[in-house]
């Protein structure tokens, strides 16, 4: 049966958190241990559904992995890995098992796996990664939603990207680590997830250098070694927690995150008028909120811009700031699904394309809203906290495959949320102001 989160209005979050291993740096570091023989040791490994989900990719490559969730620390075995063909089922489950395609051209010099598919933030394409993959010399045929690529032999090319797509940039990366000479990506990600793969890639033996704006060159040929590495701390929970505190007019401390991965988001904070600390060398980051929001308008884009991984629970902030903002999603084309369930709540939000037009409200109402993607959930979670009576959220099986346990976290911050097995009927005495009956 699936479980429903129940949130009440929960004013003044209040407290210090500590933050997890960042989902979109420990998934495609987990894959990139398919680049070397012998054991790996990755440390701050979040136990969330996304890394169980690499954890059976890897294992049905033929690695051996142990997870010791408590101590949020991995081992991986890549000794005996011996297969290159990722399972349909598997590659459903997550999108980020594409990830393990430039590794294993780079290893076997053949990846069998299927597509990954769309979701519902937007179509999702891999065309960046194939044309690139292609160009290093990858023959690459796509059969219904499988895919086969056979590389006998990579060569070394001039790779340009034409957009910094994270997932294009990892795959063309790491299957250049396999190919003599020297390899660039013009107009790379750069993202500080794709910088903690690189560290790692360079902790293996790897030559990879960056030039201004966006160019990495990769020196490739290299025999790779098992790493130990501690994962980064993730922005976007930090992000999610700050907003917490935000939209409730309470206060926190993350002594784990790094303002210098935030820099435009907590810009746009101390904008609407919150008071933000940075710690020494940017470690560290707390937050008082004002009682008085004012409205911020932002466009998502690549780092170091305003992460897209954010803009749903920021756009919770601006419902309940004064005045109108513009939110500009440019990264995804569908990433507004949040809206919806929003305005179920009394947000006041008009969508034009890919822009959302907020005019803020007083309060927004509890109700029965459902969460179609990661940070879609989360956003609908931070508007929970600060709305007035009860909201149930389902699908939270989206949340718990991009956070830990971020429900236990912002529990202990003095949130009210729990989780139920059934929806239960919002009566008529709650104090809705809204007309409709929420059954
Ligand atoms: C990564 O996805 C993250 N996922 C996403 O996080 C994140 O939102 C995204 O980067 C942008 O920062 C992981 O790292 C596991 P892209 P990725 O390739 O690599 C288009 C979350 O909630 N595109 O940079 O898939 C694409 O459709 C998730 O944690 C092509 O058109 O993102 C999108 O519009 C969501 N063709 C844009 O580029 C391609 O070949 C950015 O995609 C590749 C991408």
């Amino acid at each position: 049966m699936e479980k429903y989160l129940k949130v009440e209005n929960s004013s003044k979050l209040y407290g210090s958190a500590s933050l997890v291993g960042a989902k979109n740096a420990v998934l495609v570091i987990m894959a990139s241990t398919i680049l070397t023989e012998g054991k790996s040791t990755l440390s701050n490994v979040p136990h969330s559904d996304d890394v169980v989900h690499m954890i059976q990719l890897l294992r049905d490559l033929g690695a051996g992995v142990n997870f010791d969730k408590d101590n949020h620390t991995i081992e991986i075995d890549t000794t005996s890995l011996k297969k290159f063909q990722v399972k349909r089922e598997v590659m459903k489950k997550m999108r980020a098992s594409i990830l393990v395609m430039g590794p294993l051209l780079s290893r076997f010099g053949k990846a069998d796996i299927a597509l990954p598919g769309g979701c519902v933030i937007g179509a999702r394409p891999i065309n960046y990664h194939l044309y690139n993959l292609r160009k290093l010399g990858a023959m690459i045929t796509i059969e219904g939603e499988y895919l086969f690529a056979h590389a006998p032999k990579l060569r070394p090319q001039r790779l340009v990207l034409e957009y910094p797509s994270v997932g294009a940039t990892e795959n063309c990366l790491m299957a250049a680590l396999s190919i003599k000479g020297t390899t660039t990506i013009i107009n790379a990600s750069l993202e500080p997830e794709v910088l903690d793969l690189i560290d790692v890639l360079r902790k293996m033996g790897a030559s990879i250098s960056m030039e201004p704006p966006a160019t990495l060159v990769i020196e490739g040929g290299k025999v790779l070694k098992p790493i130990n590495h501690t994962v980064m701390s993730d922005r976007l929970e930090a992000g999610s927690l700050l907003l917490a505190a935000a939209v409730t007019g309470g206060k926190i401390d993350l002594p784990q995150a790094n303002s210098h991965h935030l820099d435009v988001f907590l810009m746009k904070l101390e904008e609407m008028g919150h008071d933000v600390v940075r710690g020494a060398d940017g470690i560290g980051v707390s937050l008082k909120a004002t009682l008085s929001p004012k409205a911020v308008s932002f466009k998502t884009a690549p780092y170091p811009g305003f992460p897209t991984d954010l803009q749903a629970p920021m756009m919770v902030a601006q419902c309940l700031a004064s005045g109108r903002a513009v939110i500009n999603e440019t990264v995804f084309e569908n990433r507004l699904q949040h809206v919806h369930e929003l305005q179920k709540m009394g947000a006041q939000i008009k969508v034009d394309g890919n822009r959302a037009i907020i005019t803020g409200v007083e309060e927004l109402y509890g109700a029965p809203v459902a969460a179609s993607d990661i940070r879609g959930g989360c956003a609908l979670l931070l508007a929970g906290l600060a709305a007035k009576g009860i909201t149930t959220i389902s699908g939270i099986h989206h949340l718990s495959r991009g956070y830990e346990s971020i429900q236990r976290k912002l529990q202990g911050l003095g949130a009210s949320i729990e989780y139920i097995d059934e929806a239960p009927l919002l009566r008529n005495d709650q104090s809705q102001k809204r007309t409709q009956q929420w059954y």
